[in-house]
């Protein structure tokens, strides 16, 4: 390896907050592997407590071990150093818990959207008046709109029924709840402020939950400012114990694009096998699998000409049989998404043991799309995000190349669907999809695109693919980002990225 064999070290064992002596130099290293002298460290140091520093008398002892075992390092060495890999997170015990939500399908018959709708309303006015206490002239509900006088201050809380922009050049929404339906206007003015409002009246969507605050001007409002649900700054407690989460979606195996070598190098990782970082391997005690797990059969039309594999049960048990080469200390926890050979509509049920056979191990938990998970201590809300392609589509500025951005949107909107129509739902009496409880990390996929960012201390991943750049991909202009994995350090509250491409 190039460069700067010390840096090296160091970079090495930095994530296992292994620190190097000052006196330690570049001529200390020459010739070494700094891999397999890591590897080495890390045995030593990983269990000791406090301060961990190498220090330049224990470095030369470990270095005089190297070389009498055999000097320059060959590979059979190397691999036996892997082979003796010892996983930290296989020492310390599971700590998960699972939110379920209530899931009582009413039917989809007319009162089934009418209490999932209501049900909707009534949560996001809850949210936005826990969050907005401050809010001038609320009214309690729409009918209370036609007690207040031209010129009043009010605000009020309604579901958006219907935007169009008027012939003036004016937006003009439509909100609704369960008294009524009441006109907002925002005008199309030269002045900074309303231009700043009118380009946020953009960004409104069909069936979204919002707070207006506005003049009354019967039978309009005339809008003075948007308040969306949002969320509080969120702050995390450290965790105590140094695990690691890991964040895959999309394998979409069955599909020619498929990379299976790269998957298996994931797995061959994950043992101490493949690459370096096995410092951080050895921390993964759970992996989150944000949906997709296969390509699915009659997804699109002709799919049959994109698929290695034909069959979906095949499709899943080759999954399956990959994953048995997961440490059994790792948990697992597996949503669907809208290629998996489930119920479309969301949320959608966990993975079936007729699709995926009778699970023999008690760490490999099939969950339904959405899941809120608590892993460690880490809240963690887990999402397809098939609603992502409704949500572009809607608000100006978003792209496929960015989903964090289309992401924080549903966030700040409390909701992971909100477009009703955008992706198939389920009238439920309860709606799954708010977002009550804000988690510490929201993973989503289906773009194939990875990304990772914080809104308000709440930490966005989009865990991207293993899927290489498809031919509806091409002719779309999407570039996926394949193979490249995130990793949650929980002590750190910091994000590691490999890269299996
Ligand atoms: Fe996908």
């Amino acid at each position: 390896m190039p460069g700067d064999p010390v840096r090296e070290l160091v970079d090495r064992l930095s994530a296992a907050s292994i620190l190097v002596s000052a006196d330690v130099t570049k001529d200390d290293l020459s010739g070494i592997d700094t891999e397999t002298l890591a590897a080495r460290i890390l045995e030593e140091y990983l269990g000791r407590d406090g301060l961990k520093i190498v220090s330049k008398s224990d470095l030369e002892r470990m270095l005089e071990t190297l070389k009498a075992e055999k000097t320059p390092v060959p590979a059979e060495h190397i691999q036996a150093q892997r082979t003796g890999f010892s996983a930290y997170a296989s020492e310390i015990d599971a700590d998960y818990s699972i939110r379920v939500s209530e899931n009582e399908r009413s039917g989809v018959n007319l009162d089934g959207f009418v209490s999932y709708f209501r049900n909707r309303m009534e949560r996001m006015r809850d949210i936005i008046g826990s969050q907005r206490m401050g809010i001038s002239g609320m009214v309690q509900n729409i009918e209370a709109l036609r007690n207040c006088a031209n010129g009043r201050d009010v605000t009020v809380v309604g579901m958006v029924s219907n935007k169009i922009v008027t012939k003036n050049g004016n937006i003009m929404i439509v909100v609704d709840d369960e008294t009524g339906e009441y006109k907002i206007i925002f005008m199309n003015g030269s002045s900074q402020k309303a231009k700043a409002l009118f380009e946020k009246a953009r960004r409104i969507v069909n069936d979204e939950v919002l707070a207006v605050n506005g003049r009354m001007s019967s039978p309009f409002i005339i809008a003075n400012e948007i308040v969306w649900p949002d969320i509080p700054i969120n702050n995390r407690e450290k965790t105590e114990e140094d695990v690691g989460i890991a964040f895959i979606s999309d394998l979409h195996i069955g599909s020619k694009k498929f990379m299976e070598k790269n998957f298996t190098n994931f797995i061959k990782w994950l043992n101490g096998e493949h690459g370096d970082r096995h410092d951080l391997a050895g921390k993964i005690k759970y992996i989150v699998v944000g949906g997709d797990v296969v390509d699915g059969i009659g997804v699109y039309p002709n799919q049959d000409r994109d698929l290695s594999i034909l069959d979906i049960y095949a499709q899943y048990k080759l999954f399956m049989d990959m994953i048995e080469g997961i440490p059994d200390y790792i948990h697992m926890f597996i949503i669907p998404g809208n290629h998996d050979a489930i119920q479309r509509a969301e949320p959608q049920p966990a993975l079936t043991k007729e699709l995926v056979g009778e699970i023999k191990r008690d760490n490999v938990h099939m969950l339904p799309n959405p899941s809120f998970l608590t892993l460690h201590g880490v809240d963690v809300l887990a999402y397809h995000g098939t609603s992502l392609d409704s949500i572009i589509r809607s608000i100006p500025g978003l792209s496929y190349a960015d989903p964090e951005g289309a992401m924080v949107e549903l966030l700040k909107r409390r909701h992971l669907s909100p477009i009703y129509g955008g992706n198939i739902i389920v009238p439920s009496p309860k709606d799954s999809m708010v977002i009550d409880k804000v988690p510490d990390i929201l993973t989503m996929g289906h773009v194939h695109k990875n990304c990772l960012g914080n809104y308000h201390g709440v930490d966005i991943l989009n865990s991207g693919t293993w899927q290489a750049r498809t031919d509806f991909q091409i002719v779309q202009g999407h570039v996926p980002s394949p193979c490249i994995l995130s990793v949650y350090e929980a002590r750190y509250n910091r994000f590691a990225t490999l890269n299996f491409a």
